[in-house]
């Protein structure tokens, strides 16, 4: 075993010594940011919180939150805390609407960041001696960089395949026998596909470890990706204001949802409503404060992301539950609130379906329509007899409606007619009219 497969000495240290030591970073963090962000000196002095403030970590509360607004407020490079001659390189998440944010990283940010994703590496059971297939996007999405420079710090080979040319991938997945895969779960299916179409079985493939994250996925998508590709599928969490990939991961010990990296990123839940504290356990919206970053110091960041903290088990740190959807991708029908993952759960689940899927939202009169296109499978006989098909509708239709309480609309449509993703899927397609 090489050095870099062994635990980091912090992932072993008491509760103690964590609080400890996250109490001096934050303070540093909070400094940082108010002296040398314009942003945050106002933000602080309008909120009346100055950095001596804080005594204790629960004071982190009286410092206002970050939103993504704020960071287009201050585009492009608005936010950074050090001069542009000490940021080496900057990420920008796309976002789906208006200009996108930016990210800078210092030299150390790099480092730090290849080393929470040598760490989460590790933590899914990727070894030095391990060859990496890459499947995440490479540029200003963080997703490929994120990985290589964390698969090169732990000392693996990196195949740096990048997303697309789904051919391709299978061709280097069968030619160099990488150990461990990595892409959105999503781009997964799309390459699991290929392999059929080509005849072949991708459980016979090499991989023994699938590292999977960006979007939302549900439980029985990780039991499905586990199955077809013969793998053990773990979550990676991040987001690109936060550091990227990197902030949370899975340890195959437990596969027991994501161990947050709390060292580097001090995690607190919200109502999102009222924007109080929520304790450990309390379902809300998680928040992220930096503790070590210098290029992009950010303070109480929003991330709209649902889920809750639970107490550590394979490391001493916290960890989140897997993330259940973003509060901006919830659907509101009649009254009812609805995530595509929940969708997704009962979806996979069904012997006649793929797990390719698309919420459609539409304004039917005054009512708003839920439809849920799902493909049926490839690999059954089709087109499928309209009557087998109208009873799989009917059937699907029902479970949503017990287990999430909504009508909607279920078609079952045709192999190959729904969009494929190279990256993070596109789940909902909001068809009402725009005011
Ligand atoms: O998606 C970083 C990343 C790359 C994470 C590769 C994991 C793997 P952004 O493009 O800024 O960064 O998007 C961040 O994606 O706020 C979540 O809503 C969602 N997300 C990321 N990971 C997960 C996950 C990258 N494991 C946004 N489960 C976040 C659910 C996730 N949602």
């Amino acid at each position: 075993m090489g050095a870099m497969d062994q635990l980091e000495h912090v992932e072993k240290a008491s509760t103690d010594e964590l609080r400890r030591m996250q109490l001096d970073r934050l303070r540093w963090s909070l400094k940082h940011a108010f002296d040398n962000v314009p942003h945050y000196r106002q933000a602080f002095d309008a909120a009346g919180a100055h950095p001596d403030d804080l005594k204790d970590l629960s004071d982190l509360a009286k410092f206002p939150f970050t939103t993504k607004a704020e960071l287009r407020d201050n585009y492009p490079f608005g936010m950074f805390a050090v001069p542009m001659k000490d940021i080496v390189r900057v990420h920008a998440s796309s976002g789906t609407t208006g200009k996108a944010t930016v990210v800078g990283y210092t030299k150390q940010d790099i480092e730090m960041w290849a080393c929470v994703m040598a760490r989460s590496l590790r933590a899914a059971g990727a070894k030095s001696s391990d060859i990496v297939h890459i499947a995440y996007g490479y540029g200003l999405f963080t997703g490929g960089l994120g990985a290589h420079y964390g698969a090169e710090a732990l000392g693996a080979t990196v195949i740096p395949c990048g997303g697309g040319m789904t051919e391709r991938q299978v061709k280097l997945i069968r030619d160099f026998k990488p150990d461990v895969i990595m892409c959105t779960p999503s781009y997964l299916l799309v390459i699991a596909d290929e392999f059929e179409r080509q005849g072949l079985d991708p459980a016979k493939s090499s991989p023994r470890i699938g590292i999977f994250g960006a979007e939302p996925w549900s439980e029985s998508m990780q039991a499905q990706l586990e199955r077809r590709f013969g793998i053990v599928a773990l979550d990676l969490y991040g987001l690109s204001e936060i550091i990227g990939p990197g902030v949370a991961a899975e340890c195959i010990e437990t596969h027991d949802g994501l161990t947050i990296w709390e060292d580097h990123f001090y995690p607190e839940i919200i109502d999102p409503l009222t924007g109080a504290v929520l304790p450990d356990g309390a379902s809300g919206e998680l928040v992220f404060t930096s503790l070590t970053k210098v290029g992009m110091p950010i303070i109480r960041y929003r991330t709209r992301d649902l889920t809750r903290l639970l107490p550590g088990t394979a490391r001493s740190m916290r960890r989140m539950a897997r993330v259940t959807g973003r509060s901006d991708d919830m659907l509101i029908i009649r009254g009812v609130n609805v995530f595509p993952s929940q969708i997704e759960e009962i979806v996979v689940q069904q012997a006649m379906l793929s797990p390719h899927y698309v919420l459609e939202v539409r304004r039917d009169g005054r009512m708003d329509e839920l439809d849920v296109l799902v493909e049926r499978r490839a690999d059954i006989p089709g087109p499928l007899a309209a009557e087998t098909r109208g009873s799989v509708e009917r059937e699907v239709e029902r479970l949503i409606k017990g287990l999430i309480g909504v009508s909607t609309n279920v078609h079952v449509v045709e192999p190959d007619t729904l969009q494929r993703s190279q990256g993070k899927a596109v789940r909902v397609v909001d068809k009402r009219p725009k005011h």
